[in-house]
């Protein structure tokens, strides 16, 4: 499963990327305003951390000016991914780009029938923000199934990205479904490798040895 980081922050993808499990960069338009720079100047400096797909939005939301911003985006890096908004003008911008070799991240996938349409139009990614769906009180994770069935029953090549993973069981879940790919905050990428048992029994581990080198060490003759 490729995890990749849902963030614009250089600091939180260093940090990602320190661990040695970092596949990709997903940022948006909310994501990038956050960090208050330029978003090329970003997008640049993160493609020379991570070489792994980096997703990049467009904010046009008819299909020439999504081709136009696309065709600006790809010449910061060859990693740089086209996110486009799953409408039906970004469904057309994700078709002419895939004809042209250029990769896409379908966004704002909410319901199995987005995902269909993106696979045949040739979308790398699609992004099901399964968090947004549970906030409503929906159940995020059976988009995720609904998306995995669709795509094993017709042989789709799109990569399921679950998006909007709000903790660590979300990761489980969307792991064990299958889906490809999951971009997650850094604080949840965080709490992966944490649990209790593990810090309390390597507090009692390093305790007795502790113990048992103080116990060798009284027990040697003293140096004359
Ligand atoms: O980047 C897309 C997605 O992961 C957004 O997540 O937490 O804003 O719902 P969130």
């Amino acid at each position: 499963m490729d995890i990749y980081i849902d963030t614009a922050n250089l600091d939180d993808i260093k940090e990602a990327a320190s661990y040695g499990i970092l596949d990709g960069v997903t940022t948006n338009p909310s994501l990038v305003a956050k960090e208050g720079v330029d978003f090329h100047d970003r997008l640049s400096e993160i493609c020379e951390v991570v070489d792994g797909p980096v997703s990049a939005e467009v904010v046009s939301i008819e299909h020439d000016g999504m081709i136009a911003e696309a065709m600006e985006l790809t010449k910061i890096a060859k990693n740089i991914v086209i996110k486009l908004p799953c409408i039906t003008e970004g469904l057309k911008a994700c078709k002419t780009l895939s004809d042209e070799g250029i990769k896409t991240n379908m966004t704002l996938c909410f319901q199995p029938l987005q995902a269909l349409m993106v696979a045949k139009a040739g979308a790398f990614l699609v992004s099901p923000f399964l968090g947004r769906i549970d906030d409503i009180g929906g159940d995020g994770m059976e988009l995720i199934q609904q998306i995995r069935q669709v795509y094993d029953n017709y042989g789709y090549q799109t990569k399921i990205l679950s998006a909007s993973i709000r903790h660590p069981l979300h990761m489980v879940q969307a792991a064990m479904i299958g889906s490809d790919v999951a971009t997650v905050p850094l604080k949840v990428i965080q709490q992966f490798m944490k649990h209790p048992l593990t810090a309390s029994g390597l507090e009692a581990f390093l305790a007795d040895w502790d113990r048992a080198q103080a116990i060798l060490k009284s027990n040697q003759p003293a140096m004359a």
